[in-house]
């Protein structure tokens, strides 16, 4: 597979710091992300003595999980209100950190953890994905783990690519409204190693997932960013998330709605 993902300069949403996530849109929508975790929680293989930073948590599904098989868990993520979902089902220790800021974060990034552990997280992390990394890297002892899967190369290529000409033919630049980093193994096997992770495993699994919902459901989850040159204009918005479904029509059978994920999933160890 030819593989030309790279890092995208910030979005204008970014700068933006107001909490666009919704732990209620998630579990209605979305519930299937941590629901489709227990590979890559597999591949981390937490043991009972081990101190794990699960980075861009969310709602703390897969942390409650992580808790019950290791010692400690600090659950971090940029959205207050997934925050405070993950503490009100038993996050012991969960905080609003954006993963950016993780490098210099003095109590987290002291090379304490014996492994960083994240879910379908690391993708949204556009702003300066290297700088994420550098992050990771010093939170982990020497030897420590870095297990994660996000969205890789061609991830939700069909809704994105919708997104984008809906916003086109409304006169604006989709790529100033993409929120996400889609790398593919090379892209992702270099920044690692560049960062100084050995990695030990890295590879894209195309994997077709049936929604919750479906396609509007699921743009108002996570196609928020793309609304931002419509906001107050409830009816554009509707009208965008209509008009993406529609050109999407053949993504549903026997009633169930589908789009083609692309996952990024590896284990690196710091050296
Ligand atoms: C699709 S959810 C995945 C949540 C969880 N890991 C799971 O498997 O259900 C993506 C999460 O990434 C978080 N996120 C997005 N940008 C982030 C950032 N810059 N730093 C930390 N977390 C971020 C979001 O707030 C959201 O909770």
């Amino acid at each position: 597979m030819v593989e030309t993902a790279s890092a995208a300069p910030a979005t204008q949403q970014q700068s933006d710091n107001k909490d666009q996530w919704s732990s209620q849109k998630y579990d209605k929508h979305a519930s299937f992300v941590p629901a489709l975790g227990a590979p890559v929680l597999r591949l981390l293989d937490p043991k009972p003595h081990e101190r794990i930073l699960d980075l861009g948590a969310g709602d703390g599904v897969l942390t409650v999980e992580l808790q019950k098989q290791c010692q400690s868990v600090v659950a971090v993520d940029a959205s207050a209100d997934m925050i405070s979902a993950a503490q009100q089902i038993g996050c012991k220790d969960a905080r609003v950190v954006d993963g950016h800021d993780l490098v210099d974060d003095q109590e987290l990034a002291s090379g304490q953890f014996d492994a960083v552990f994240s879910n379908a997280a690391l993708h949204w992390m556009k702003r300066d994905p290297q700088r994420v990394v550098e992050g990771v890297y010093k939170c982990l002892k020497p030897s420590g783990r870095f297990v994660a899967e996000c969205g890789g190369y061609m991830n939700c290529s069909e809704v994105r690519t919708g997104l984008h000409a809906a916003l086109k033919k409304r006169g604006h630049n989709p790529e100033d409204y993409d929120p996400w980093f889609f790398p593919g193994t090379k892209t992702y096997t270099r920044m690692l190693e560049q960062q100084g992770f050995r990695v030990d495993s890295i590879e894209l699994i195309p994997r077709l997932t049936p929604l919750n919902t479906d396609i509007k459901g699921w743009i108002e989850t996570f196609g928020f960013t793309f609304m931002k040159p419509f906001e107050g204009d409830e009816e554009t918005q509707r009208e965008i998330r209509e008009e993406v479904q529609n050109n999407l029509k053949f993504s549903q059978d026997d009633g169930v709605w589908s789009i083609m994920y692309v996952r990024l999933r590896f284990k690196a160890t710091k050296i």
